[in-house]
Parts: C-alpha cells; structure tokens; sequence
C-alpha cells in the first residue's frame, strides 16, 4: 500500500537550526511496518541528512572537507573527498555499484548470478554489499599479503573469499588471473574485472567528477589520485578536463609502483622501491587509464605519507588510510609547486579502521621502520 504525504515540520529544533524545506514523501505500509521515502536532490534540501532507498542509492554524494591545517600553510585550498563515508567504507563502492549495473544492464550479470573479482579488499567489501543488495553471490580472490581486518570483514559481509600467494600480473596464478578463471567455471558467474573494466572509470565520471566540480563551485584547478585501478583518477579526469581542461591532473605514485615512470618518461619501467599502502600501486596502464590526459605525476614515499597519516589523524580527526594520505601529499606537494590560490581537491579513500593492526599499530610501524616523528608539518619539506 503506498499513498502520499507531506513532511510535517518539526516545531522543537533549537533556536537558530536550519528548518528544512517541506518536501513531499511517500509513505510506504509494508505488512506491519510503516516507513517514509523522500527523493533528494542534493544535501541542501536535506539539512538532517539523506533518505534513500537502500544501500545502492547510498552510495557516493559524500562530504568535500577542507583540510584545515594544509590549506592554511599551503595559502591553497585542499579539500579531502570523504569516501570513508560511502556505505561500504570506501571510494570502491562507487565502482562496484557502476560495474554491476553495466552488467545487470548488458546481461552479463544474470539474476542469482555469481560476482567473482579479484580484488586487494575494498572493491570486494563494495561488491559483496551491492551484491547482498540485489541478489548475487560474491567470490572473492584476495593476496594473503591484505590486511586481516579486510579479510575477516568480507568473510563477515557473506563473500566467499578465497586467499592466494602474492604473485606478479604476469604470473598465471596472480589473484588477478585467478579470478577470471574461477569466474569461468563458476555457473552463472560473471567477472568483475575492475582494472579493465572500463565501467569503473564510467562510475567516477558520472558521480565523483560531477559531485568535485559542484563542491568546489567549479573552481577546482588541481585533482589529485593515486591508482589502484585508475577508475578514480581516469574517470574524475575525464569529467573535469571536459568542464575545464586547465584543472590539473596529478597522480600521486608509491614507490613500487609504475604510474610515475609511465606519466613522467611514457614507459612502465622504473618501479624501484616498495610501499606498505594497499589499494594502489599499479605496474601497467588499465584500461581505465587509456587515452585519459595526467598532466603530472609525483613519487610518494611511505614514511612521509605515515607523517601525514598522524598529521590528518591528531590534528584534523580524520582517521583514514595510507593511500588517502598518499593522496593529501600529492595535493600538498600540487599546492607548493603551482604556488598560492589554487583550489586542489583528493580522496580520502577508506577508513583507518581497515588498518588498525599496521598503520595505526606501533609496533608493527616499529617493524617497517615508519614510526613517525614530527611534532608539527616540518614533514612537509621533506613531501
Ligand atoms: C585503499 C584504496 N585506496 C585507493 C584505491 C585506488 O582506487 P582506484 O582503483 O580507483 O585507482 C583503492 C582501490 O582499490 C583502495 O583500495
């Protein structure tokens, strides 16, 4: 039974509380429980937060913060994309929800199909929820070297996940690989493949592109991502170069990884050095990374991003993952480079809590060789 309604205005808010506007909602009676759907268009029509239909529709629309302390020392503007606060924890929610409705959308995802990827963590927990959501098995095919909370965390969320030895993207037995092949024999099973699937870029040009250039009232002049799959930087480029192709595009490299080499000199050869961050440091170009205009790149090295780790913890309380402080490097390092005034956005790409056992264990930061240091942002000379 469904009828319409009107919200009520609540009289008890305190003094100077921003009323919200009166919106129409659709109430909804389904057996014994009553509950009420209002359709929002942005979050300010929706001063006590957003209704939404399920999981998948509370995917993305997350908080642009500035990043006090930086923005201040750097005179620029830097703001964190919160993707820590998606439903699923992360930035890959938004790419596991465009990957399945592409597949929904081209029968390749069948009804009470199986989702099979490979994935270091956070595609798996987005896939396992959207696939909770509408329907679907998920399998998945995760390197043992991943943190413990990740993979507890998707056994938890009901994904069948299966761990193997880390193995280079050349090697058959590469998760990566694996996974296509157990996609192959699964019956109804459909592979994700987020690295060359190029509706993961498709998401973040619909969604995360658009949300940036509004948040910042079109005044963004710098984006900056590291890359994993790429489909975050691929596709918030390709989105922005085409409302302003003066807004600077800069991937934010760990050492290890191969996007510095393949921005800075157009080959993948130099990826000397190694990184602890999960999630990112890509050693070939994606598809999603193809035709896809990166004017710069720049070399992160770990103990400087564990720095600003600390720094985005204890003084701007925001507890969140090492590519995410990669990342607030990269905009750090953007700001001194092109110099006062500019509007440099990034992502914050997961929560802290997915590496409370590493990153947020001193002991264990002790064993890298990464505890860290600074007092105040001397580290930033060092970015
Ligand atoms: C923690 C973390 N940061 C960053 C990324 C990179 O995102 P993308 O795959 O869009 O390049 C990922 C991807 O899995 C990730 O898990």
């Amino acid at each position: 039974m469904r009828q319409e309604t009107s919200l009520k205005q609540p009289d008890c808010l305190p003094e100077g509380h921003i009323h919200p506007p009166r919106q129409k909602v659709t109430k909804f009676r389904n057996s014994d429980r009553v509950f009420f759907m209002r359709e929002i268009s942005s979050p300010e029509n929706a001063p006590y937060g957003f209704v939404t239909k399920g999981f998948c529709e509370t995917i993305g629309r997350t908080p642009l913060i500035r990043l006090q302390a930086l923005s201040e020392a750097t005179g620029c503007e830097i703001w964190g994309k919160a993707e820590f606060l998606n439903p699923g924890g992360s930035v890959k929610d938004r790419a596991a929800l465009g990957i399945v409705l592409d597949a929904e959308a081209s029968g390749a995802l069948q009804p009470g199909g199986t989702i099979v990827e490979g994935t270091a963590g956070n595609t798996g927990i987005g896939l396992a929820l959207v696939g909770n959501a509408r329907g679907y098995r998920t399998v998945i095919i995760i390197p043992e070297t991943q943190s413990k909370e990740k993979i507890d965390g998707l056994r938890a969320m009901g994904a069948d996940v299966r761990t193997v030895p880390e193995k280079p993207y050349k090697d058959p037995d590469n998760y990566i690989r694996v996974s296509q092949r157990v996609a192959d024999q699964t019956p109804n099973g459909f592979w994700a493949n987020q690295f060359d699937n190029v509706a993961n870029r498709l998401a973040h040009y619909r969604t995360t592109g658009p949300e940036i250039w509004y948040q910042t009232e079109q005044k963004i002049t710098g984006f900056v991502a590291s890359v994993g799959t790429g489909g975050t930087l691929a596709g918030v480029a390709l989105y922005l170069k085409e409302q302003n192709p003066d807004v600077q595009i800069v991937c934010a490299d760990p050492y290890g990884a191969a996007m510095w080499s393949w921005v800075k000199h157009g080959h993948t050869e130099i990826n000397d050095g190694d990184s602890v961050a999960e999630g990112i440091g890509q050693s070939r170009v994606t598809k999603n990374l193809e035709g896809v205009q990166i004017d710069d790149a720049y070399r992160i090295r770990d103990d400087v991003a564990v720095e600003m780790l600390y720094h985005l913890l204890l003084t701007e309380g925001l507890f969140v993952s090492l590519s995410s402080a990669i990342n607030v490097c990269g905009a750090v390092k953007l700001a001194r480079f092109g110099g006062r005034g500019q509007v440099i956005a990034t992502i914050l790409c997961d929560s802290g809590s997915r590496y409370v056992s590493r990153l947020y264990n001193p002991r264990w930061l002790e064993e890298k060789r990464l505890t860290p240091k600074s007092n105040g942002l001397e580290f930033l000379d060092r970015i």
